[in-house]
């Protein structure tokens, strides 16, 4: 066996370990790589965190009582939870429905993806989930980001 080829197998099995150390299977859900639950809802809050103290995000979730905030931080988790491949069930609007008419432009979104990012971070979620969760939520930018708001 080659040196580089020696070192490449002790990597996977180091790699191998090191999921298994964390109780991961190969295939399992992105839910269940970021950690189950509780991870999720830890990132989601510190990402609503984020985008209701952001200057640029802000003004989207002022006039909403502390119920209303609740039930919209629930249906995320939900939202997120059953789109990564866990056990929940998302019973809240389509994603075109529910931002319709709010306004959302390029910007916002450009500042709330950086949000996102810093969450992730915060969290040392690895680059593969990160890129899983970042490629998850660019598929929703579409409907989003208000039609009316898109640059031509
Ligand atoms: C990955 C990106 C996002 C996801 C997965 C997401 C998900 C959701 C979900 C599940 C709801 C609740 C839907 C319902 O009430 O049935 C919601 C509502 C809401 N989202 Fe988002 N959202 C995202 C990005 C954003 C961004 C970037 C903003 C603003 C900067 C935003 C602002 C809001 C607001 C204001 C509501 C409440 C709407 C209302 O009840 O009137 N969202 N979002």
């Amino acid at each position: 066996m080659t040196r580089v080829r020696f070192l490449g197998c002790v990597l996977i099995l180091a790699l191998s370990v090191s999921a298994l150390a964390q109780g991961q299977k190969a295939g399992d859900s992105l839910y269940k790589r970021l950690g189950g639950y509780d991870a999720l809802a830890a990132v989601t809050d510190d990402f609503i965190g984020r985008l209701v103290t952001n200057p640029q995000t802000s003004k989207f979730f002022t006039g909403f009582s502390d119920d209303s905030k609740k039930r919209i931080r629930q249906l995320v988790i939900d939202f997120l939870c059953q789109a990564s491949g866990g056990p929940c069930v998302y019973n809240g609007r389509d994603m075109k429905t529910a931002h319709a008419g709010s306004g959302i432009t390029e910007a916002d979104w450009d500042a709330s993806v950086k949000d996102l990012v810093a969450t992730l971070n915060k969290f040392k979620v690895p680059e593969k989930e990160k890129g899983e969760v970042l490629t998850l939520a660019s598929s929703l930018k579409a409907d989003i980001v208000d039609a009316k708001k898109k640059k031509k």
